[in-house]
């Protein structure tokens, strides 16, 4: 029995057109929109052991960088999760993806400048909020606008784009975080400050940005929709695709909430797999590494400079592994990717686990030998490598190829909120886990992994190929989706006709 699997390119329908240079130019601008993510996930952590950022703005609390590092990601997680959820998906839903990008951008822009010239702790705080707001409407709008610009059978390379530069955010926030500690002052100023130059970028670009014809037929422009999608599609032979776009769109027309709409059963799939998706992300526990990464390696055994040389090197394992995703992920497609991620981070953790046990036991006593330090080093870039081609770009690709129009916009922005919010809370337990878990932590995202691979082989069928408004065969004929889908669903209907055409 193939469980899981759904239609893929074999029974996938595939409408007329090319791959234009527009659309990939488009694309790659608007994916630059991960770059302001990227770069706040890489700054935070320098930053806030700074001393002399932690003398200024935190005299009382100095040296107690873990409450520096908790009220920073507090703000920026919760705000940006709250302000996504309820803002950005209507802007995205009533004003399109480019206005949300643009947004995102301009805010962003305007929390970067703040903090880089901050004053007072107030400055910071009301440019943290920024920031956080930034990211929300960013991560909730670019993956949607990608996946909605991208022909089916490249939509998966595409999309990956956003978490391409998430991962050079990340690494050129390492690198500046690098330079600015070697500042005798106002290292911090640059580091924050520098903010700037990716959200400058995501925003310039999105002014310069078509929106989707998706979204132009959702707000009623209809001839402007035919005309986009004659262009992104390098053809005038659009009538098959317009049609199940304006399809999705008169259903969509329907739903006056789509936050009710989607808790109805014929939602069901993409509802539980949305919230799901960047609850299990979190678990894999890659933000450890990204957030803590210089005083895990500092404590593998490797000195200041060395700490810092290692985690340039599982950034650009990270940058590169990426890569991978970008040209497998509609060839061998999504299910083949989770799988083989899955396994191989469940076997570094596993290994992990067991070479710390090894060298500090439960006491927590003990130093690693230069060889075991390498091999650690060695394991952490093979689990970030799986996480970069897996977890990584499918956790922001899959919840926004699975909703219909109606959904789409309220889906992605509970993705950015669950996402957010595990992100922190994994983010604050860390170094508390640690502490009690030992070598055990390992074993404990180790379990996760096990759980969220054996989920994606049961309940995540196959997308690759298939069209976004047509996914409800994907769906039809899952052995247990299946069952939530109404005959009648959009999409579903001229399937057979389409098979057998
Ligand atoms: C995740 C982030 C993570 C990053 C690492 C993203 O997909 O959402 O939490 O830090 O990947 O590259």
């Amino acid at each position: 029995m193939a469980v899981g699997v759904g239609i893929d390119s074999g029974g996938g329908k595939q409408y007329e057109g090319r791959v234009t240079p527009f659309v990939i130019a488009t694309c790659l601008v608007a994916a630059t929109g991960g770059l302001i993510f990227g770069y706040d996930i890489g700054i935070s952590g320098g930053v806030t052991s700074m001393d002399e950022f932690l003398m200024k703005f935190f005299p009382s609390v100095y040296a107690k960088e873990e409450f520096v590092h908790l009220f920073f990601s507090l703000i920026l997680n919760l705000l940006s999760s709250l302000v996504a959820s309820f803002f950005s998906a209507a802007t995205t839903r009533k004003l399109g993806r480019k206005a949300s990008m643009t947004v995102g951008g301009l805010v962003f822009l305007v929390g970067a400048i703040l903090n880089g010239a901050a004053m007072n702790v107030w400055m910071l705080i009301i440019g943290r909020i920024l920031l956080g707001v930034g990211i929300g409407y960013a991560n909730q709008s670019v993956p949607v606008y990608l996946s909605e610009m991208a022909p089916a059978k490249i939509r998966g390379a595409l999309n990956i784009g956003f978490q391409m530069a998430i991962t050079i955010g990340i690494f050129a926030a390492n690198l500046v975080n690098y330079g600015t500690a070697q500042m005798k002052e106002n290292g911090w100023r640059v580091s924050l400050g520098l903010a700037a130059v990716p959200a400058l970028i995501m925003t310039v670009g999105a002014l310069f940005l078509p929106d989707t014809p998706n979204s132009l037929i959702e707000r009623g422009m209809k001839e402007e929709a035919r005309e986009m999608l004659q262009k992104i599609r390098g053809t005038t032979e659009v009538d098959a695709e317009y049609d199940d776009l304006v399809e999705a769109s008169e259903v969509s027309k329907l739903v006056e909430n789509p936050w009710k709409t989607i808790m109805e059963p014929r939602y069901r799939p993409q509802l539980v797999i949305t919230a799901l998706i960047p609850f299990f992300q979190q678990l894999t526990g890659i933000n450890v590494i990204m957030f803590y990464a210089p005083v895990l390696f500092k404590t593998l055994g490797f000195g200041d400079d060395a700490a810092l040389m290692s985690a340039v090197v599982s950034g650009l394992v990270n940058v590169f592994a990426t890569v991978v995703s970008v040209f497998t992920v509609d060839k061998f497609g999504r299910r083949a990717l989770f799988l083989e991620g899955g396994i191989q981070m469940f076997v570094c953790q596993i290994a992990t686990g067991a070479l710390i046990a090894s060298v500090f036991g439960v006491s927590g006593d003990g130093a690693f030998s230069k060889e075991k330090g390498n091999l650690a080093l060695a394991l952490i870039c093979i689990y970030v490598a799986a996480f970069a081609w897996s977890w990584g770009p499918l956790g922001w690709l899959v919840p926004s190829e699975i909703h219909p129009l109606e959904t789409r916009s309220a889906g992605q922005s509970m993705n950015v909120s669950v996402n957010m919010f595990f992100t922190f809370v994994i983010g604050q337990l860390f170094l508390s886990m640690l502490c009690h878990l030992k070598f055990g932590l390992f074993f404990f995202f180790g379990g996760w992994v096990f759980v969220m691979t054996v989920f994606v082989y049961f309940f995540i069928p196959e997308t690759k190929n298939v069209p976004i408004e047509e996914m409800n065969r994907v769906w039809k004929s899952h052995w247990f989706w299946g069952k939530y889908i109404p005959d009648d669903a959009p999409g579903l209907a001229n399937a057979h006709h389409n098979n057998n055409a």
